[in-house]
């Protein structure tokens, strides 16, 4: 799916080459890590090429010169990273746009991306989980038409719950 023709400065695609892989790695450890969401020891094991393309399929925002500034990870039916799916859903993980890139609508081109796959996939619903301080995300997440499902919220074992939103279709 491409955004330039509206005059957005990126395109949405799948990460489909190592290197492709590895720049959406290393975004989405600069933004959990930058933005203090996540250790960095954790995120070193976690926010690898080899543990991410097991489980999901990267869709990531390029810039014309081809440099990643989002990321987002779709899970694949039954993925062993799922955390919140139910079966018949689709999920996403570890949606993040690099600082400099914010506020031009990657965030919502990478959502909107997963929405049309789930739809396409005849997922039931596309779901993920969210931080009570994650406001933009939160903000997002509604403005698309994601629901709060505040009963199948969980605890994380850091400490915070995990805030679920569904998409349903
Ligand atoms: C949440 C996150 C992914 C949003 O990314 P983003 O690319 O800035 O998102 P968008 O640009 O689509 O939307 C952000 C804002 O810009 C606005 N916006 C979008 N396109 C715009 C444009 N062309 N011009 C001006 N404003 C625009 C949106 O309306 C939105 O406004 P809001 O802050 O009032 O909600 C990003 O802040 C991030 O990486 N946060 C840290 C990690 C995180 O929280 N991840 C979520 C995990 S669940």
């Amino acid at each position: 799916m491409s955004h330039a023709s509206d005059g957005s400065r990126f395109t949405i695609r799948e990460a489909t080459t190592t290197s492709d892989q590895v720049a959406a790695c290393a975004l989405q450890f600069a933004v959990y890590v930058g933005d203090g969401y996540v250790e960095a020891e954790r995120a070193a094991t976690n926010l690898k090429p080899e543990v991410l393309g097991s489980g999901g399929t990267q869709l990531i925002a390029c810039r014309p010169d081809g440099s990643v500034v989002g990321a987002v990870l779709y899970l694949h039916q039954g993925s062993a990273l799922q955390q919140v799916a139910a079966p018949g859903e689709r999920e996403i993980r570890m949606l993040g746009v690099a600082r400099e890139a914010r506020g031009e609508g990657v965030g919502e081109a990478l959502v909107r991306s997963c929405i049309e796959r789930a739809r396409m996939d005849n997922a039931s619903a596309l779901v993920l989980w969210t931080r009570l301080n994650m406001e933009a995300a939160q903000r997002l997440y509604a403005r698309l038409g994601f629901t709060r499902i505040t009963d199948r919220d969980m605890q994380d074992d850091r400490g915070f719950t995990r805030m679920v939103y569904a998409y349903i279709y």
